[in-house]
């Protein structure tokens, strides 16, 4: 071969690679990731879930925290925060709800700030209980007593870890570092906690009963009334989804910029959010929808889309083990159009037909 045609097959070669190189993923039989939706995909999607849920008739109010079954059955809400910061809102937005039980993800944030992972593990755990959010049953019986950050037992055990010189001291540490995930001052809802204070002899009890296995790190009494106020603090559904999305964009406010939580902490917040999340509805949430979540008798549900943004949902009636009906069905129904199910293959990466 002549050292012409030589350099002529070369070049002809490399134009052929080139070529190819530059074609679309589909041009070569592929199609491309589904891992960002475009806006309008994710609006319809959204308002497809709005309009089929809004007139659900399941759940009802939680009734043990008076103020709570005086709440408006009807108020729904639905917000998505991307890592991007960008935000999606539909329904009630403004209505500030009590955050109750979806506190707990944040004071377990705020005591690994303080402590690490491993002290936390070790002083309160991370086993799902099997039995109702504030059971008593679940303290004698497990061998942590504590079960999780995410019962009412293991929460007031992670707010005693907390350190402050005072009980106002550590709630207002609270509180701000809530404020800082949501990216806005948030505040008590005084009703909420004047309510709630005066009706939680049970969450007393479990405190005592700690106490007898060494399960409690500072006042039990005091520890009760902290958690008390976490659980009253007031959150709009756009807020809420803001804290979640603090999660997915690996601790970093997406809005302020600001990492309000370790990024190696964020592994362990979102295992459990799996694990013990909604409570005894955790398998089965795991199973359909595939999202690290958090409920609050309130009516809230935060979903983590690790990397994405978080969904948040707010209606107020709840079935048995105490998640909102609709909050439910509104992520079940969005995770699986968009396929946000982190167990999936299919939710990163190339989608088959
Ligand atoms: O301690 C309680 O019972 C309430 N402050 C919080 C419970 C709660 O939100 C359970 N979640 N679904």
């Amino acid at each position: 071969m002549s050292k012409k045609t030589f350099h002529t097959r070369i070049v002809i070669a490399f134009l052929v690679v080139m070529s190819f190189a530059s074609l679309p993923f589909s041009s070569l039989g592929q199609k491309a990731s589904p891992v960002a939706p475009t806006r309008a995909q994710v609006e319809a999607v959204v308002r497809e879930a709005y309009e089929k849920f809004k007139n659900d008739p399941g759940g009802k109010n939680a009734d043990y925290i008076p103020y709570l079954a005086k709440v408006d059955s009807k108020l729904f809400g639905i917000a998505i925060v991307t890592t991007d910061n960008q935000e999606l809102t539909m329904g009630d937005i403004k209505y500030s709800f009590s955050i109750q039980s979806i506190s707990k993800v944040f004071s377990q944030a705020l005591a690994m700030e303080e402590f690490g992972p491993e002290v936390v593990f070790q002083k309160v755990g991370s086993e799902p209980t099997g039995r109702a959010f504030n059971s008593v049953f679940a303290v004698a019986d497990m061998p942590t007593h504590t079960g999780n950050p995410y019962v009412n037992a293991g929460a007031i055990a992670t707010v005693s870890l907390i350190t402050a010189k005072s009980a106002e001291e550590k709630w207002q540490r609270i509180l701000s570092f809530y404020s800082r995930c949501a990216g806005e001052k948030l505040s008590l809802i005084d009703e909420v906690y004047q309510s709630e204070a005066a009706t939680n002899t049970g969450n007393k009890a479990l405190s005592m009963l700690l106490a007898k296995y060494d399960r409690i790190y500072a006042d039990p009494f005091e520890s009760v009334d902290v958690y008390t106020k976490q659980c009253s603090v007031g959150v709009n559904v756009a807020q809420l989804a803001r804290m979640g999305a603090t999660l997915a964009n690996n601790g970093k406010n997406p809005s302020t910029g600001e990492q309000v939580i370790k990024p190696e902490d964020v592994p362990y917040i979102l295992s459990t959010m799996t694990m013990a999340g909604l409570y005894d509805g955790s398998g089965g949430w795991a199973w359909h929808v595939g999202l690290p979540a958090k409920s609050g008798v309130g009516g809230g549900i935060v979903a983590v889309m690790p990397g994405k943004g978080a969904i948040a949902v707010f209606a107020p009636p709840l079935d048995e083990a105490g998640n909102s009906v609709k909050a439910q069905k509104v992520i079940e129904y969005v995770a699986g159009k968009l396929d946000l199910n982190v167990f999936s293959p299919r939710s990163v990466g190339l989608k088959g037909e």
